[in-house]
């Protein structure tokens, strides 16, 4: 068998994405390895979403294409995001024989049949239909407990500063049996956590025939494969969180209390010109109605920092929600104008960058001191653990999560990976909490 190299780059959509790549080219003779030097096929699942994302890749390209030149006959290729925003330059470099978007993977056989010298390949096209329900992923986690399922492909909403609708195409969701039996197949394969992805959940709408599956609904159904599987998602989106998904989660304990709902600006007149469609006030809102269902919630969030024409004003509206809402933890970025986005059409990226800067550091400052407070206010509690395995720091000591999605470390004391430990807080960093 030839073997296949792949790095990943991007969100967690990415990573499921790189198994599905992984199940398509076994089919074409092509084992998973880890060592690039020994790779036929070495390939980016690659990421276009911010400029430095992007960066990275063109990076990377060099570095693979002195091993294509020390091992004359390995293939390189790009595939992913930036894959179907740069296709002509990145054939232009002569450094890739292979291109290939989100919704083109199962062509990779096809594609890679078809490389010859001076003859690469190339296929970008995007699908309405594509979700990859019938592929089942080989699973590239470390620990085989905690296992990505993709339940939907694309994105509908046009928030104006980002390039994920032009990368990923339509929003489509994917049949909701394939997903159970997903979830039924790798809890019979020992994994203890499923995590559904999309790049916005809430909206996932499954219909065939009389039969009409929304996202409470599939969260019921995932949480029904067994009671010790838990259930994870993201990302969700503070427009379309609905009553009934709290409602499911609150009444489902193996449904994580924890939820990634990305706030990006805490001014309405950025949130506005984002496109995101809510308000200041409608993100509190949605917040209060989680912490009321489930006060031990965990938060986390994503922010931009220094979007078209924000003012100090705006970012001070977005340090006093995050002081207000007090996160876990958060993503936070400064702005990175996209071509092709609305923004990037229509409106000026005119905060300067030391300002973005500056601000961004503000923002971050904040979060670290929120952090703290956050997980400070988990000593002395009580809470289930999912054994992922040894800590990184200190192998006598092991390490999982909470339900609330904090990383605990605690003494082994003979457990293994895979069961639940229940564990008292000690202590914390701002982002570990210290157990026994
Ligand atoms: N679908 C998810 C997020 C997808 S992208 C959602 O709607 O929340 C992940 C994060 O990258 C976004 O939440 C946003 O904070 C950030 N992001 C997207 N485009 C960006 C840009 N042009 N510049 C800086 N950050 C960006
Ligand atoms: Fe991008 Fe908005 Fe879609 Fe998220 S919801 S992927 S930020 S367009
Ligand atoms: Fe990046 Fe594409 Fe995900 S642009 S964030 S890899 S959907």
């Amino acid at each position: 068998m030839k073997k296949a190299y792949l790095e990943t780059y991007g969100c967690q959509m990415n990573v499921n994405d790189t198994e599905v790549i992984f199940s398509i080219l076994q089919g074409a003779g092509y084992a998973r390895t880890e060592n690039i030097e020994e790779a036929d096929l070495i390939m980016a699942n690659t990421c276009s979403v911010r400029d430095n994302a992007e960066q990275r890749i063109w990076g990377r390209l060099e570095v693979f294409n002195r091993q294509r030149k020390l091992r004359p006959g390995t293939l390189v290729g790009i595939v992913g995001c930036m894959a179907e925003r740069l296709k002509d330059k990145l054939l232009d470099t002569r450094k890739v024989d292979l291109v290939a978007g989100p919704d083109a993977y199962r062509s990779l056989p096809r594609l890679l049949e078809a490389i010859a010298p001076e003859s690469p390949q190339i296929d970008v096209l995007l699908s309405r239909e594509e979700t990859y329900a019938d592929i089942t992923p080989v699973r590239t986690d470390k620990n085989g407990i905690s296992a990505f399922i993709s339940i939907m492909r694309g994105c509908n909403n046009v928030c104006s500063y980002c390039v994920v609708p032009y990368t990923r195409g339509a929003e489509r969701s994917r049949d909701a049996h394939s997903i159970v039996r997903e979830a039924c197949d790798v809890y019979q394969k020992g994994y203890k956590e499923v995590t559904l992805l999309g790049q916005n959940v809430d909206s996932y709408l499954w219909k065939s025939g009389t039969e009409c599956v929304n996202f409470a609904r599939l969260l019921e159904m995932v949480a029904a494969v067994a009671p010790d599987l838990r259930v994870r998602f993201a990302t969700s989106h503070p427009k379309d969180i609905s009553d009934e998904v709290i409602a499911v989660m609150a009444s489902h304990p193996n449904i994580c209390r924890h939820i990634h709902l990305p706030v990006q600006s805490g001014s309405s007149r950025m949130l506005a010109l984002m496109r995101r469609k809510y308000d200041r006030e409608w993100y509190l809102e949605r917040v209060a109605a989680i912490r009321k269902a489930m006060p031990d919630c965990g938060l986390t969030t994503d922010v931009i920092a220094g979007f078209c024409s924000e003012t100090e004003q705006d970012h001070q509206d977005t340090l006093s929600l995050m002081e207000e809402v007090g996160f876990d933890w958060a993503f936070m970025f400064a702005y990175s104008d996209r071509p092709g986005t609305l923004a990037n059409r229509t409106m000026q990226d005119d905060v300067p960058a030391d300002v973005k800067n500056r601000r961004l550091n503000e923002i971050i400052g904040l979060q670290n001191r929120k952090s703290l407070e956050r997980y400070r206010s988990q000593i002395g509690k009580e809470l289930e653990v999912l054994v992922e395995g040894p800590s990184k720091r200190d192998p006598a000591q092991l390490c999982g999560r909470a339900s609330n999605n904090m990383m605990c470390v605690f003494p082994a004391r003979g457990r293994q990976a895979g069961t639940y430990a229940h564990v008292r807080v000690t202590d914390c960093t701002s982002a570990t909490l210290i157990c026994e």
